[in-house]
């Protein structure tokens, strides 16, 4: 509940002007049952037709006023329950931007998408149905009263049929509370499952992994139908036994309003409206289940959205220090191991890179290449050792500042499903048609758009779906060399590239050396030659 704190505090006043608002409802709601009892004791029983006609005018008023009322606070619960669920959106998608790369490969798309959608959830923790619970409640105290002002003894026979509704509520609560945790649970791992299995398609396929998966989903399936028909019947069997109980309480109340008018302890005006009072007297703790059944799963999603994105998640040290370029890159001593196994990829690495440069960095598989450009890149953290940015420590340097001066194409290459020109320039403000076509021409991407009608303004679908590896490894260099950066981190840039294209990229490498500092992490010898520093990891 902490993560809601700031948020409700920040509402407080809308908040509290909206639940004066309920209070006086409340007891706006209760003047007309008073009056159906005055109209019937004294205008029907005197015969006053004026009177008559007074109580009903006052009632309909009343009942006006009321509603007016009670529209102004759903409008303001309302209002502030989504503005609330927009900020918390916003927040965690603030919070995502920052979030160490290690988060994303552990918890999975397909989980975090689930828990995301959770957030929608909390809204209804400021639903109607829960102001009415609120007015229902107040109603209830009122009811009380009047019921005890009316008859002591009747109040204590009205208060018998509260005990089983109570205990009623209990019981679905505790039942409800674990299956809403289990479906939660079961729908995101379905659709981490979902997510896998169409991002995955092509391998699937490939290896004949069509009937794994259709095994495995509909274990996940089956947990979801499972938790759901269990939900299902815990509502409506609820519902059944909920109608039976008011049914037999209606009756218990007539014959007990009975008794009391037969022995002149009750007049028929006060018989009808404590009948009345009953009825909002039993109306909270009924309306209790089903409000538990809206504000359970809103609350579960709290606690899972502040254990996904808010407690044990450290974000990446973002210093304070500003630098306008990049002179010089000490490594000493560097180790790192990731969180989830026991073995140092890096150890002891010590180097030094001064601009301009070409530094290549080689090693067999795994032997920690791309976790060694995400360091430098700043996107893990968690290594002991130093890197040293013109003499400063990466951590203290600004993230922004530092990103500006460091342009990057990674192993893996993400194209956003946009147009060709979009996903060079992205990121970059200072782009200049000189620039552009430099870069266009550098990378080799020219022989690629001459070919397509479109030319930069091809969408090239999803994660550059109809491009070839080497074509997207192509606009991610582009990039790279468009920005205006200091250094540029090329993990594998080999990847895809036919010979030729190599040659190109080994040659403009080595002709933006003698100008910036150029680091070239791959396996291919072809940069050994112009390397101005070899690392062997
Ligand atoms: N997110 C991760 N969590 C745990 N281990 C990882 C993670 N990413 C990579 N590794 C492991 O770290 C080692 C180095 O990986 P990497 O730096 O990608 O190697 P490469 O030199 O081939 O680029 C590998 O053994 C790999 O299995
Ligand atoms: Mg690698």
């Amino acid at each position: 509940m902490n993560i809601m704190k700031n948020y409700l505090l920040q509402h407080i006043r809308k908040l509290i002007f909206a639940t004066g608002i309920v209070i006086i409802c409340s007891i706006a709601s209760m003047v007309p049952m008073l009056l159906t009892q005055k109209l019937i004791d004294v205008g029907f029983i005197n015969k006053d037709f004026r009177y008559i006609v007074a109580c009903s005018l006052y009632i309909g008023i009343i009942t006006i006023v009321k509603s007016g009322l009670s529209y102004i606070s759903l409008k303001q619960f309302s209002n502030v329950g989504h503005t609330i669920v927009a900020d918390l959106r916003s927040d965690i998608f603030d919070k995502l931007l920052r979030f160490p790369i290690d988060y994303f490969t552990e918890k999975g798309s397909g989980y975090l998408l689930s828990r995301l959608n959770e957030v929608s959830q909390i809204s209804s923790l400021f639903s109607p149905n829960n102001v009415k619970f609120l007015t229902g409640f107040i109603e209830a105290i009122f009811a009380l009263m009047m019921i005890g002002r009316t008859n002591t003894n009747l109040l204590i026979l009205c208060c018998i049929p509260m005990v089983i509704y109570i205990w009623i509520s209990m019981q679905t609560t505790k039942n409800y509370q674990k299956i809403i945790n289990d479906a939660l649970e079961s729908d995101a791992q379905y659709t981490g499952k979902l997510n896998e299995v169409i991002t995955g398609q092509e391998e699937i396929r490939l290896n004949n992994g069509k009937k794994q998966e259709q095994e495995k989903f509909h274990r996940y399936s089956e947990n979801l139908k499972n938790k759901a028909i269990q939900h299902t019947l815990l509502l409506g069997g609820t519902t059944e036994i909920l109608t039976l109980v008011t049914t037999f309480v209606s009756v218990f109340i007539y014959i007990v309003c009975g008794y009391f008018v037969i022995r002149n302890q009750l007049t028929i005006g006060e018989a009808i409206a404590v009948t009345q009072y009953a009825g909002k007297l039993y109306t909270p703790i009924i309306s209790f289940s089903s409000v538990i059944l809206i504000v359970q799963p809103a609350l579960l999603s709290i606690k899972r959205i502040d254990e996904a994105f808010y407690k044990n998640v450290l974000e990446n040290c973002n210093g304070n220090k500003t630098i306008d370029t990049i002179t010089e890159l000490n490594v000493k001593n560097l180790c790192y191991s990731y969180p989830s196994r026991q073995r140092e990829i890096i150890q002891n690495l010590s180097f030094d890179i001064k601009e301009p440069s070409l530094c290549y960095i080689k090693g067999s598989n795994g032997s920690g290449k791309t976790t060694l450009a995400k360091i430098l890149l700043k996107l893990i953290d968690g290594y002991s050792g130093e890197i040293l940015i013109n003499g400063i420590e990466l951590r203290q340097i600004s993230e922004q500042f530092y990103r500006n001066q460091c342009a990057a194409v990674s192993q893996r290459t993400f194209l956003f499903n946009d147009t060709i020109y979009n996903n060079i320039v992205y990121g970059i403000s200072d782009v200049t048609p000189a620039h552009y076509e430099q870069a266009i021409r550098l990378s080799g991407l020219d022989k690629v758009l001459r070919l397509l009608p479109d030319k930069e303004r091809t969408i090239i679908g999803e994660n550059g779906a109809t491009l070839s590896g080497g074509e997207k490894q192509k606009i991610s260099i582009a990039r790279a060399l468009l920005k205006n950066a200091n250094v540029i981190i090329l993990d594998e840039p080999s990847n895809n590239l036919d010979k030729k294209s190599l040659y190109e990229i080994k040659c403009v490498l080595e002709k933006i050396s003698h100008e910036k500092m150029v680091i070239v992490i791959d396996h291919n010898d072809i940069f050994e030659a112009v390397a101005s520093l070899i690392i062997n990891l």
